[in-house]
């Protein structure tokens, strides 16, 4: 259930996404366009479609619209940086947000927002985070979308551990991971090596 992105226009923004000298500015537009790119592997297949005909200036012909009703939601705070991405391409979706903290001794997620509307069908939900560490925080997030009512989720993610995937499989088997890099491990601290570092603090500027 895991897919990782090979493609060289992935790698070559990696490089400067994971440069300890590369400033917010520039920080932000990766993420961003790496996040499209994700969005445009994972909905290839997920994404349900409806046959429309249309008048093109010769003939009439049949073409594909996009049947699913979409709902966006970035743990905060740093899927927020992955948020203009994503609405750059869906631009209808509705943004539902969960916020969630690491204890930073015990990586354990604390969630301390939610607003998420309820699933009244069977919407597609797009889990977003950039960070895809021990998978705590995307654990309690999918569990929470579950709660209420959501039975289509993806988890799109930049940077995922080996650790993360595997406690995230054990308990939601059923959700696809969408990543642009597999990296190595986690270090002691809980972070990603090689990693980026914090990536809230590079997205807001805040290091
Ligand atoms: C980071 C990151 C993820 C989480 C990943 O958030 O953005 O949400 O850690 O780690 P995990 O897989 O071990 O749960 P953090 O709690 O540092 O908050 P922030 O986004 O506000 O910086
Ligand atoms: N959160 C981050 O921002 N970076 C990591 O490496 C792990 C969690």
């Amino acid at each position: 259930m895991v897919t990782v992105l090979h493609h060289p226009l992935v790698d070559h923004r990696m490089v400067y996404l994971r440069d300890a000298n590369t400033k917010p500015k520039l920080f932000r537009e990766l993420v961003s366009e790496l996040t499209v790119f994700l969005v445009y592997e994972a909905l290839r297949d997920l994404l349900r479609t409806k046959e429309v005909t249309v008048e093109t200036p010769l003939t009439t012909t049949v073409g594909k619209k996009v049947a699913d009703e979409i709902i966006i939601v970035p743990i905060l705070r740093a899927g927020m940086g992955m948020l203009d991405g994503m609405l750059s391409v869906l631009p209808y979706a509705k943004v539902g947000v969960l916020g969630m903290q690491r204890n930073e001794e015990t990586a354990e997620p604390i969630p301390y927002y939610a607003k998420v509307p309820p699933a009244h069908g069977e919407e597609l939900a797009i889990l977003i985070d950039p960070m895809f560490a021990t998978g705590g925080s995307a654990i309690d997030a999918v569990s929470q979308l579950k709660k209420l009512g959501y039975r289509r989720i993806v988890f799109l993610n930049i940077v995922s551990a080996p650790e993360g995937i595997a406690n995230f499989e054990q308990r939601h088997p059923d959700v696809p991971i969408y990543t642009a890099a597999k990296d190595e491990k986690l270090n002691s601290r809980h972070y990603i090596v090689p990693g980026l570092g914090d990536a809230g603090d590079r997205i807001f500027g805040t290091i």
